[in-house]
């Protein structure tokens, strides 16, 4: 199963999403292998942390660049699950992978500038479906806001904009702003690893969403 972590858009969570689902599906025996298709190479960063730190279970990261669709064709073969972290904006790592994905996953956070990033998006993903038209593509709210006095605004404000992009399905699991996330990605490991029962729980339901709708 091969799922993309993308959008349009820098800054938004894909790295800290996708090595925190490399975590959870390891963890539940998968086969797992993440592929950092960022020149930053913030996931290799990651990667080569937890291979320092010796965390179980061990996790492999590989680079690729470019057109991805033989390697991750490749990789799909030899692993049960392959998330990909790529670069944002329109970029060749992005449509290429988006074309023999299973799932695009794509963060956002509730603000103006990442919300209208979804235009395009979604004229991506229409012609990306001729090609594979059983792509699944789940928009995920990240880094909302966890002060309660203006969570389930930040929410319906997020719902609203984006229920008028019919192709792309809006997930009902949300990522929150929290530190235990920053601290993960330094040290290598996953919220699911931490003792932080919430980040946990957001990361376990986004994988359920992926794996069962
Ligand atoms: N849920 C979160 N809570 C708090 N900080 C976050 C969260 N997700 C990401 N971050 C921080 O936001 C910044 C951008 O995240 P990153 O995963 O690198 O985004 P991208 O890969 O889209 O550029 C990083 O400093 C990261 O630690
Ligand atoms: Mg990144």
């Amino acid at each position: 199963m091969i799922i993309v972590v993308g959008s349009n858009k820098g800054g938004v969570g894909k790295t800290t999403l996708a090595s925190n689902l490399a975590v959870a599906f390891a963890s539940r025996a998968q086969k797992v292998v993440l592929v950092d298709a960022d020149p930053q190479g913030s996931a290799l960063y990651w990667g080569a942390m937890r291979q320092q730190e010796r965390h179980s279970p061990q996790i492999t990261v590989v680079q690729r660049r470019g057109n991805l669709v033989d390697a991750l064709r490749l990789l799909d073969q030899q692993h049960q699950i392959v998330l990909v972290d790529v670069p944002g904006r329109n970029s060749q790592e992005l449509i290429s992978a988006m074309s023999v994905a299973d799932t695009l996953v794509s963060p956002l956070t509730c603000s103006q500038l990442d919300l209208e990033t979804l235009q395009e998006l979604e004229e991506q993903v229409h012609a990306v479906r001729m090609l594979n038209p059983d792509l699944r593509v789940l928009l995920y709210q990240s880094m909302a806001t966890t002060n309660p006095a203006i969570r389930q605004r930040e929410r319906s404000d997020f719902c609203r904009y984006v229920r008028d992009f019919k192709g792309l399905q809006l997930g009902n699991s949300i990522g929150f702003q929290r530190l235990i996330y920053r601290d993960c990605i330094s040290q290598g490991t996953g919220v699911i690893e931490s003792g932080n029962p919430h980040a946990a729980h957001e990361i376990q339901q986004l994988l359920g969403e992926i794996l069962h709708g």
